[in-house]
């Protein structure tokens, strides 16, 4: 039976049931229904609502249910509305018509949003977890690039490149790739600094998380339906008690605030565009065009009509469900937007998208690490993608510090670009006469430019593509996982 029937006569409509009914997913939050009853039974007994002699019983009885649930031996009855509903309706089997007072001065509208909010806490963490691993995918990747040991299959011990002097080149030197903009060729690069901008986004998103858990920490329990309790519930006690930081100031905003939930839509949202990024060039790093990467056949499929295909699945799927988690976060907007003051059943709406969001995530997080962690680097093809053009900024530079300013640099560098495209050679084939035909300045020395060592070792500040600077890099990356 409804907990709501007095007042209406005759049967519910049974489709209206069906829709109205929420049970099918706030089962969910049975083990946080329980524990909120639990709290909310000893707040009644300590405001002397309940005696000690019924407290104990109702805490007896929802320590059973509790236990039911954590067995998966409860079993719900064709009338459970929702969790609410089912719990009561079980304690009330247990321990008879005593369980018809565990509702006083409580609302399923402040129970639901403490119910939801305790969820969001218990599940937080898994998040973390999984992106703080998905991180170390990112942070071995980048270490292995930065000092290459001979692979099995003898890939990375392969180097096309001149050996340029005096810039720390050894056999194990760390892997060149061609740094993309506009997916254009642009500037040489540290594969693991490639690697590590991969890394700071999720970084950001566990900070996002981890900044979301004091707003999620506010409990509603005790707004009753919209007003607040007509009894002396201690609050600040039931806050403690059920582990929140504190309990929401305004009864009538308790019951309505979901900004936990949209929060929450947007870092997944935002985790989703950060995956799919990452996907997006995993995706053609993989492609025989790039040939830089390969994945393990463990996290690869293949097509059902061309034999030859294996396909990067697991990075596809990143990259469509984030616009999926997009549409959540959206969804949960356009939900909270209409909305006039305290509790509207519309906002029964918003645990589908939020857990949701987090069996994807839950789901997705740990394909990825394992399908990075099993992924070849084919260090071959990547420096050999590397060419004497991209090196043209490195030209202007070198006319700079020949006392040229930067502006008239790059201009006499494009005229330099143009002049090999016209003769059909690489920008380094030029002759010595022909870089002076374009400005005196350039000497001899002008083609140690084109070694790509040179290139990247010469951007050492903070947060650059040298060596050493990732170094420092990939020990801040180690340092910021290990802090949490
Ligand atoms: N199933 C409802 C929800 O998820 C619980 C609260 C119902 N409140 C009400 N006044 N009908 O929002």
């Amino acid at each position: 039976m409804a907990l709501w029937k007095g007042r209406l006569d005759g049967d519910t409509n049974a489709q209206m049931w069906e829709v109205n009914a929420s049970i099918s997913f706030d089962r969910r939050m049975a083990i946080q229904d329980v524990r909120g009853s639990r709290a909310w039974a000893e707040a009644l007994e300590r405001a002397g609502v309940l005696t000690g002699e019924e407290a104990a019983q109702i805490e007896t009885g929802l320590a059973e249910i509790e236990e039911e649930f954590r067995s998966q031996t409860f079993s719900f009855a064709p009338g459970d509305e929702d969790i609410h509903t089912a719990v009561e309706r079980r304690l009330g089997e247990l321990i008879g018509p005593l369980a018809g007072k565990l509702h006083t001065g409580r609302s399923r509208n402040d129970q639901v949003a403490t119910d939801f909010r305790l969820w969001m806490l218990d599940h937080l963490p898994a998040l973390d977890a999984a992106l703080d691993d998905l991180q170390g995918a990112l942070v071995e990747h980048a270490e292995a690039a930065l000092i290459p040991s001979p692979s099995p299959r003898g890939r990375r011990e392969f180097s096309p490149l001149p050996l340029g002097e005096g810039s720390g080149v050894r056999e194990g030197r760390p892997l060149i790739m061609p740094g993309y903009t506009h997916l254009q060729r642009a500037q040489p690069i540290l594969l693991s600094h490639w690697w590590l901008s991969h890394f700071w986004p999720l970084q950001r998103d566990r900070e996002r998380l981890a900044d979301l858990i004091p707003r999620v920490s506010s409990l509603p329990l005790g707004s009753g339906a919209l007003a607040g309790v007509p009894f002396p519930v201690d609050r600040a006690a039931l806050a403690e008690n059920l582990g929140f930081e504190r309990a929401a100031p305004n009864s009538i905003d308790a019951v309505s605030d979901r900004d936990f939930a949209a929060e929450f839509l947007f870092t997944a949202a935002l985790i989703g565009v950060h995956l799919s990024k990452l996907a997006e060039n995993v995706i053609l790093f993989t492609s025989a065009e790039f040939g830089f990467f390969e994945l393990s056949d463990e996290y690869s499929t293949g097509s059902s009509l061309m034999p030859q295909k294996k396909n990067p699945d697991p990075f596809e799927l990143a990259r469509g469900k984030a616009g999926t988690l997009l549409g959540h976060l959206t969804g949960m907007l356009a939900t909270l937007k209409g909305l006039p003051s305290a509790y509207d059943k519309d906002l029964q709406e918003d645990k589908v998208p939020v857990f949701t969001a987090y069996d994807t995530l839950a789901a997705l997080l740990p394909v990825l690490a394992g399908a990075l962690r099993t992924l070849t680097v084919n260090g071959d093809r990547m420096e050999s993608a590397l060419s004497p053009a991209m090196m043209a900024t490195d030209l202007a530079d070198y006319l700079v510090e020949r006392g040229i300013p930067f502006r008239e640099a790059h201009h006499l560098t494009g005229q330099a670009v143009r002049l090999a495209l016209q003769k059909g050679k690489a920008l380094n084939a030029l002759t010595l006469g022909e870089f002076q035909a374009i400005h005196p300045a350039f000497a001899e020395d002008v083609y140690q430019v084109f070694d790509p060592q040179q290139s990247v070792a010469r951007r050492a500040s903070l947060g650059g593509t040298a060596p050493e600077a990732v170094k420092k890099q990939l020990q801040k990356a180690k340092e910021v996982m290990s802090e949490k």
